[in-house]
């Protein structure tokens, strides 16, 4: 990878931050227009904070690309012992987020690949959707090295960014009922599991939720959106003809109602524990 390459793919990043943060402002809906798939990410990283075992001794949190702040605007309400950082990319996005002066959180503009955190700084880190946005395997692993670097000892994160599995499946299962593939963004790189589980296997331990005291794998599933997926991308549009991305009518908020069936969604959820 060239620093030209690197260099083209910061500008195609920031300029789609920038026109998010134009078009939503401080809305739920930036970099995220569909309004279900917020609301199970903002509730699956709740359950993953309230985990028994999570919350003994963890005070620091870090969010690595924060984007406006929603996200934290909600966790740092809802745990009040937990002190905050929200870290991103985007200029335009952080300013954003620091305007919704919130106590208890800190919100820094840096760069996944390269934080300017001290080891070992952080008990909890969580990430929605921010590392796809690195356009290269290499930088990538980078990144995962940085949060493991940041993350002390026996801290969690959970991951939830986007995998070509439930991808392709959900394309998969759109061309057996005729509906035409689904492409994937244009500044995203999906991960590809057969690269990330060895890769990340050496840095972290997998983590069963209910190892950690959750009641069920549903509190913290790996495949958390499926059924929304598939609701939203398969039986709504091959019952309506219409847009794929009409993603909230009642049709779909109905079925929310499922728990998590087959690996649908690109968006997955990793439960992750450093080693050492
Ligand atoms: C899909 S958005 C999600 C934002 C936020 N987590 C949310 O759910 O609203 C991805 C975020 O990652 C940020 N980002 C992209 N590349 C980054 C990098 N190299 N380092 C830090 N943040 C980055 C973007 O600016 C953007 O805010």
């Amino acid at each position: 990878m060239s620093s030209v390459e690197t260099v083209s793919n910061d500008e195609i990043i920031r300029k789609h931050y920038k026109t998010m943060a134009e078009k939503h402002k401080d809305s739920a809906l930036s970099t995220m227009e569909d309004p279900i798939i917020r609301e199970k990410e903002v509730e699956i990283i709740n359950n993953f904070l309230r985990l028994p075992a999570i919350q003994q001794n963890s005070k620091e949190v870090l969010e690595i690309g924060s984007g406006n702040g929603y996200t934290i605007s909600l966790l740092h309400k809802s745990f009040p012992d937990y002190q905050f950082t929200g870290m991103d990319f985007s200029d335009d996005l952080l300013q954003i987020a620091k305007e919704r002066n919130l106590d208890r959180v800190v919100f820094e503009q840096g760069d996944a690949r390269n934080l300017r955190f001290d080891n070992e700084s952080f008990d909890i880190i969580y990430t929605e959707r921010c590392i796809i946005n690195l356009l290269n395997w290499e930088e990538q692993q980078q990144a995962l090295k940085e949060m493991h670097r940041v993350l002390r000892k026996g801290g969690y994160m959970l991951f939830i960014e986007a995998f070509t599995d439930g991808y392709q499946n959900l394309n998969k299962a759109r061309n057996e009922l005729g509906l035409d593939s689904i492409p994937m963004p244009h500044h995203n790189l999906f991960f590809e599991k057969e690269k990330f589980e060895p890769f990340v296997s050496e840095l972290f331990e997998i983590v069963d939720p209910v190892s950690l005291g959750a009641a069920s794998e549903n509190e913290v599933h790996r495949n958390f959106l499926s059924s929304h997926f598939f609701t939203a991308r398969v039986l709504h549009p091959l019952l309506t003809k219409g847009d794929p991305f009409m993603k909230n009518t009642e049709f779909v908020k109905f079925f929310t109602i499922l728990p998590p069936i087959g690996c649908y969604a690109s968006i997955q959820a990793y439960l992750l524990r450093k080693r050492g």
